[in-house]
């Protein structure tokens, strides 16, 4: 094997700044293999160009001509914890010596342990966890779960969703990447979720986007048949559709309708989970608790893949003495489970949900607002915690997107400068359609938040140029 990594050390230099060492030839090496051996997801194979990646530490990651890059989107928001966390790597590297893998049929320490650990901070009434490999078969299980518990096989999820890529995740997905895997499953209906700078009901204030909000989801479930409706599947926080923080009420609202028509409520908490915004889970600062939670991502950064459903004592006590149908080789893999609890005490020593929350609300909130104040291209920031999103428009009055929805190409130029300009000036940023994202791993330090947001405002001067 080839040791790329060895050949770009990262070494501190005399002012105390990691940096990496430039090397060409392993550049080649690893685009080599990568171009002719690498089939990518979401991609026309030609048309790409993957940055060759050489190392990674905390916040930053390098590529092989020596560029750092302060990672602001945590790859695909999954690296809560940063690159190359000392504590889930050695966790890791120890679980490996002591038993490397075990059938999900057996009990294992780890797997137990976070479970466990997972329930907890679920809250009341949360007692399982079934382990996955990663989020679109979390939500592909607890489906399946509800549509076994209810004897109902309908299930209803918003337009602006990501919601994984299996077959049922694909068919709950309401974004463009299921068109091209229709028909999907038929059995789910969509409806539109909350959404004030873009409201669908012509809403005036927050507060009246919950109501006509929940008002359409209820016509919804009436007009879909509710003897018909398993679950609801929401994205506690729409993530990569828009990071849209739901309204006051809004949730509440959905879980009163779920109870009044039988229906399960399952919170998509893959991209939210697991301190994004402050919270070990997103709806805990909405008041609600949903019937099942999928979460992935940020419970072990991803470190080995891993996701899964809590599953609240109702549904779980189904299943106790019906068979439940459903499993995976790698349910609860002790590698996956052991960065896990060692997630968990990073957590819990570096206080990591109090410094999610006040770099939130005391740096980066303030800092966008700002940004917004003086960039005519800036319709709306919005988010929470370390998860914001900063919305490009060609007019504030109109509130005509930079790019049009979908946008590729030359009609995704505007955004894609972008982009461009935040990576020559040392930040990878998150982009999606006419918005950028910032959401940067949660143990990144203050001084490296604010450079980046620095960076993002520099950047957004080529937005500008676009705008009316
Ligand atoms: C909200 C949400 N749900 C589900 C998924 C799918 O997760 P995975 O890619 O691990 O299958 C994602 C991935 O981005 C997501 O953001």
């Amino acid at each position: 094997m080839t040791d790329t990594l060895a050949a770009t050390a990262v070494y501190t230099d005399p002012t105390g700044a990691a940096r990496a060492l430039p090397d060409p030839e392993a550049d080649a090496r690893v685009r080599a293999d990568d171009r002719g051996h690498v089939f990518h997801s979401w991609s026309a194979q030609a048309l790409i160009d993957p940055l060759p990646v050489a190392a990674g530490e905390g916040a930053t990651f390098w590529d092989y001509a020596g560029n750092a890059y302060l990672d602001f989107s945590s790859q695909l928001v999954n690296l809560n914890l940063g690159h190359q966390h000392p504590d889930l790597v050695t966790a890791i590297q120890r679980q490996a010596g002591r038993m490397a893998t075990i059938q999900p049929a057996m009990a294992n320490d780890v797997r137990g342990e976070l479970a466990r650990r997972i329930a907890e901070v679920a809250g009341d009434g949360f007692e399982k966890v079934f382990f996955t490999n990663g989020g679109a078969d979390a939500n592909e299980n607890a489906v399946r779960m509800a549509r076994l518990v209810t004897g109902r096989r309908k299930v209803l999820s918003m337009y602006r969703s990501y919601h994984g890529n299996t077959s049922t995740a694909i068919a709950l997905t309401g974004d463009p990447r299921r068109w091209p895997n229709e028909p999907a499953d038929g059995s789910v209906a969509k409806f539109f979720g909350p959404y004030a700078y873009r409201s669908p009901f012509h809403s005036t204030s927050p507060e009246e986007e919950s109501r006509r909000a929940l008002a359409h989801l209820e016509q919804t479930i009436v007009l879909e048949g509710a003897s018909t409706i398993a679950a609801i599947v929401i994205e506690t926080i729409v993530g990569t559709n828009g990071v849209l923080v739901p309204p006051p009420g809004y949730l509440a609202g959905v879980r009163e309708l779920c109870d009044r028509f039988g229906i399960v409520y399952i919170a998509d908490e893959v991209m939210v989970g697991f301190g994004r915004v402050g919270e070990w889970f997103a709806f805990q600062a909405f008041d609600v608790a949903p019937d099942l939670i999928t979460f992935a991502k940020g419970v072990n950064s991803g470190y080995v893949p891993l996701g899964g459903v809590v599953i609240s004592e109702r549904i779980a006590g189904h299943f106790d003495t019906v068979s439940f149908p459903g499993g995976l080789t790698y349910s609860g893999h002790p590698l996956a489970c052991a960065a896990g609890v060692a997630t968990f005490e990073v957590f819990e020593r570096d206080g990591i949900l109090e410094r999610v929350r006040d770099l939130g609300s005391r740096v980066v909130e303030p800092r966008l607002r700002e940004i917004a104040s003086r960039h005519p291209s800036v319709g709306d920031v919005r988010g929470m915690g370390l998860f914001w999103a900063i919305e490009l428009v060609e007019d504030r009055e109109t509130r005509t997107p930079l790019v049009p929805f979908n946008a590729s190409g030359a009609d995704a130029a505007p955004v894609a400068a972008v982009a461009a300009a935040c990576k020559r000036d040392g930040v990878w940023p998150f982009t999606h359609f006419n918005r950028v994202h910032v959401a940067p791993p949660l143990v990144i330090g203050e001084d490296d938040l604010l450079r980046g947001l620095d960076v993002i405002d520099r950047a957004l001067s080529a937005a500008d140029e676009h705008t009316r």
